[in-house]
């Protein structure tokens, strides 16, 4: 009688069902996010599997942090099911308000821990992590820089605060965490070591590491040298291994830590003159307009380690949890299926 029901439009998103193998995924059609006041519904173009979101799917978290992370995400299955943190897109449409950005505009948003990236559309403020997409990078370079970009920018010039000609070691130089780290430690003027495998020390060098050690063969905690700052992205090291590499005043930065270490951390090495930090990077909108424009200057890229549309995010995150990923593994949104 006049009146009509607006059907809710949908869309298509990878939800995670319950913690597992990447079995659990399904693509589903799910309802499409409508933008509120100041907000941007973003058609994504490309997101990324990260390995927080392999975390997140496999419940597979460092020592001690099980219970936390239920409590944090979800007993049986994480309470936000579409995954996904970072992504680049097209602004389909604007909330009430909107005065920075029109549709049709291409953006490179980083929803973080906030997620729902793995999906047609996400929503998202416009004062929030969002930023125009630079046109010389395709969707697929700017989907990928700001999972690993924001975190290696956060510890080494927030947290560690590295210093023109300081010595840095990047331990897991060939991960996406890695392969930022050794770029932003080089803008920031030092010189910088790579532990990666043989198969990637062409990688990590072309990244502007002066030196590779191959993890394979060499254990760098018995080194020669001496580093201001050890960065280990892949958690094979601790304080009482790294104290004979670190030189005075040095920085570990345990990235990757479980809940005792995360503990010590702000007590250990305090003998000797060294600093242990851990805990979470922290995410800042301020960080992410700076990553973007070193990209847009061509100072700065991120590393794709392979590429699978939506359909196919099961292989995505197997190739996550391989552990073995250099660089970022992407999902494009083209494909109809
Ligand atoms: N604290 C935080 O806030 C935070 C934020 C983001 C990420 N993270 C954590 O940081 C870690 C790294 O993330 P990511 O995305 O960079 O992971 P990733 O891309 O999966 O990194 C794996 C890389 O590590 C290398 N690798 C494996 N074993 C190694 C070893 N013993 N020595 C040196 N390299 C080794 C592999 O290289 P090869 O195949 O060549 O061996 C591979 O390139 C993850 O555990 C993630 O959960 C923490």
């Amino acid at each position: 009688m006049g009146m009509t029901t607006q059907a809710t439009a949908l869309m298509r998103a990878a939800v995670v069902t319950r913690y597992g193998s990447p079995d659990v995924l399904a693509v589903r059609e799910v309802p499409r996010p409508v933008p509120g006041p100041g907000q941007l519904l973003i058609a994504v173009k490309a997101t990324t599997v990260s390995s927080g979101d392999a975390r997140i799917r496999s419940r597979r978290v460092p020592p001690g942090m099980g219970f936390l992370m239920r409590l944090a995400l979800g007993w049986n299955a994480p309470r936000q099911g579409i995954l996904g943190s970072e992504c680049a897109g097209v602004v389909a449409e604007i909330g009430p308000g909107v005065t920075r950005f029109r549709v049709g505009d291409a953006v490179v948003a980083f929803p973080g821990t906030s997620l729902r990236a793995h999906a047609s559309f996400v929503c998202l403020r416009e004062d929030g992590p969002v930023v125009h997409k630079p046109a010389s990078l395709s969707f697929e370079q700017a989907a990928a820089l700001l999972f690993s970009g924001t975190t290696a920018y956060h510890y080494i010039h927030h947290a560690a605060r590295v210093a023109p000609n300081e010595r840095v070691l990047v331990v897991g130089a060939a991960g996406a965490v890695g392969c930022a780290a050794i770029q932003l430690a080089r803008l920031a003027g030092a010189e910088v070591t790579g532990v990666c495998s043989a198969e990637s020390a062409e990688l990590v060098r072309s990244l502007g590491a002066h030196a590779v050690i191959d993890y394979r063969r060499e254990d760098f905690t018995q080194s020669a040298a001496r580093y201001d700052v050890v960065i280990d992205c892949v958690g094979s090291t601790n304080y009482a291994a790294c104290a004979r590499i670190l030189r005075p005043q040095g920085r570990l930065v345990r990235v990757v830590c479980g809940l005792w270490g995360q503990l010590a951390a702000p007590l250990q090495g305090r003998l000797s003159g060294h600093r242990v930090i851990a805990g979470v990077a922290a995410e800042r909108v301020d960080d992410i307009r700076h990553l973007v424009a070193q990209a847009e200057a061509g100072r700065y890229r991120a590393v794709i380690d392979s590429t699978f549309p939506l359909s196919r995010i099961a292989e995505a995150h197997a190739r996550v949890d391989s552990g073995h990923k250099h660089g970022s593994v992407v999902i494009t949104l083209d494909d109809p299926s």
